[in-house]
């Protein structure tokens, strides 16, 4: 059976140190046996130090960036670009609601973050709202994420996030997560559903405490 994910998307909310402790915290607690891989998606700084701290420690966790460039590279200044990451993620969050919303990114713009994702061995995972986000045909993985349920404690049930999740999924072709205030009551019955590929977790992710009764309540 394929691992399900269980991604912490931290978002703009943590220092370095936070970061490392946080991987500190929860990393011992994560196996490689689990049927669930764990992917952390640090801020872009903390990147390099926390990749250096799961390999030293031997941690079974997953490193993601919460987005990356539409360009390769050139004179775009603040950008960071695949190119870049390269080394240093395994996975990238693309079309986040968020940098939809507040930096007006495209399908078209996400089009091109993932074709310079799979051209840097980057595996890109596709954030959608709706039907209306398109999930380019090279994508695998894929996550629903209702703006209704983002951040507002308001999570769609299993049940219906696993019919939706089934219909953007092209028959299954690609594998589909579900986020939106996933929380410790919530998150077995997502992880439980046969249609649905794991979870995406904003602010519950951010205490390792709170990621921790999540992990417990999956075992
Ligand atoms: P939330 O965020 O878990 O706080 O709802 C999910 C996300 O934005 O990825």
């Amino acid at each position: 059976m394929e691992k399900k994910y269980i991604i912490a998307n931290w978002k703009c909310t943590k220092t370095i140190q936070d970061c490392l402790s946080w991987v500190d915290t929860v990393g011992p607690h994560v196996n490689a046996s689990d049927s669930y891989e764990v992917i952390v998606c640090p801020p872009f700084m903390a990147l390099d130090a926390i990749r250096r701290r799961i390999t030293d420690e031997g941690y079974a966790l997953k490193v993601g960036s919460q987005t990356v460039s539409s360009f390769e590279k050139g004179a775009y200044t603040g950008e960071v670009s695949a190119m870049m990451l390269t080394d240093l993620v395994d996975y990238a969050l693309l079309g986040h609601s968020e940098r939809r919303s507040f930096k007006h990114e495209t399908n078209e713009d996400v089009a091109k973050q993932v074709d310079l994702c799979v051209r840097y061995d980057i595996e890109p995972v596709v954030l959608i709202r709706s039907v209306e986000d398109t999930i380019p045909e090279s994508v695998k993985v894929f996550a629903w994420e209702p703006v209704s349920a983002i951040g507002t404690g308001n999570a769609i049930d299993a049940e219906t996030a696993g019919e939706t999740i089934s219909q953007l999924s092209h028959n299954g072709h690609v594998r589909g997560l579900y986020g939106g205030s996933v929380n410790p009551s919530n998150i077995a019955s997502f992880m439980q559903h046969p249609n649905i590929a794991g979870v995406l977790i904003g602010s519950a992710s951010y205490e390792p405490s709170t990621f921790m009764e999540m992990l417990n309540a999956l075992r």
